[in-house]
């Protein structure tokens, strides 16, 4: 069982008792919290530890906790002796929602974010979203920025409940977190089942992602959480794809106004312009040098334009909140 110390001290000892008590014999690892652990280095101390253990072929790894623990577990699981089972019990709104499904394994490179990995698909994905309890707000928020990601890609009815429930998918009320994470599980699952190697269909994750990338990679990855910069990211993105003619003026607001009823106190205003778009160029989604966007249509329906023109989305990143 592979998790980090954040979730370890909160809630670690009823799982572990349930997994005793169910028969299994599990080796505990905890490491600690961040995206900085997400690396080759963390991953083999994981591997000696299992092979000091007599780790086999039959044993599994249980991923509990983030994205940043399902990632590097899932990397630890897909390569470990060519690949033993990988279980996911995510416990952040991202995880839930979107790094625990799906199959994608990786840990970053000096050189950038998830270059080293592999696709594995989990055995299953056990989710309670109760463990979201005792997510910092700023993680809830991050959360959300997939969140209103999947609705603008894929579903209509789902934005118009967020933007009757916002509110309360912030307070993490039971029933509106259980809708809208069930939704978009759903989503995610559909979108990797069609597409699971990112060929085609997949891309339509990568709405606000393009200009979230960069705002991430501009700000050092210390800035931004990912979910705040995807949030930025859709509103950038709206916004060129309202400068392109593919939506009108009416359906750019309405998405800026869903993403305005989240608090989000990161700005990136005093990011230079000419680092994010070093940046973007950079990001491996691209189709040769040409930077690759996803855009909107309309709630539900997207496009994938490669070569906007350089100032269409120069005027468009700096998008105020
Ligand atoms: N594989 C994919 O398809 C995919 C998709 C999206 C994101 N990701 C990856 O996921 C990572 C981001 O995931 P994340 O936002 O979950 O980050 P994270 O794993 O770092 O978790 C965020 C913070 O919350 C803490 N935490 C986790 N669960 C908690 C809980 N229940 N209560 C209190 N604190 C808790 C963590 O210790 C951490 O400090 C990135 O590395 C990203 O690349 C992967
Ligand atoms: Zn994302």
């Amino acid at each position: 069982l592979i998790t980090d110390s954040n979730v370890a001290g909160r809630h670690l000892k009823p799982i572990l008792s349930a997994l005793s008590s169910a028969g299994f014999e599990v080796l505990p690892i905890i490491i600690p919290p961040g995206e900085r652990q997400k690396n080759l280095r963390r991953a083999n101390a994981i591997f000696t530890q299992m092979i000091d253990r007599g780790i086999g072929r039959t044993s599994s790894v249980l991923a509990f906790g983030g994205g940043v623990v399902g990632d590097l577990a899932g990397f630890v699981a897909a390569t470990f002796m060519r690949g033993i089972p990988i279980v996911q019990i995510p416990t952040t709104i991202i995880a839930q929602v979107d790094s625990a499904i799906g199959g994608k394994t990786a840990v970053n490179h000096p050189l950038g974010k998830n270059l080293i990995g592999a696709f594995h698909q989990p055995a299953f994905v056990w989710t309670d979203i109760a463990y979201l309890k005792t997510l910092a707000k700023r993680e809830i928020v991050s959360g959300i920025g997939e969140i209103i990601k999947y609705a603008v890609i894929a579903d209509e009815d789902l934005f118009a409940y967020l933007e009757q429930h916002m509110p309360d998918l912030l307070a993490l009320d039971d029933e509106v977190v259980f809708h809208v994470l069930e939704r978009c599980s759903e989503i995610k699952a559909s979108v990797v089942a069609q597409d699971e190697r990112e060929h085609d269909v997949r891309i339509i994750l990568n709405f606000g992602h393009t200009v979230g990338h960069a705002l991430e990679a501009a700000g050092k990855y210390r800035l931004l959480r990912h979910g705040e910069a995807v949030l930025l990211g859709m509103m950038a993105e709206s916004m060129i794809a309202r400068r392109l003619g593919l939506i009108d003026a009416d359906l750019q607001e309405r998405i800026f106004s869903l993403i305005r009823q989240v608090p989000m106190r990161a700005s990136v205003d005093a990011l230079p312009l000419e680092e994010i778009l070093r940046a973007m160029g950079r990001d491996k989604k691209n189709a040769g040098s040409l930077v690759r966007f996803v855009l909107p249509k309309r709630i539900g329906e997207m496009q994938i334009v490669d070569g906007v023109h350089g100032k269409i989305v120069k005027e468009s990143v700096h998008v105020g909140r």
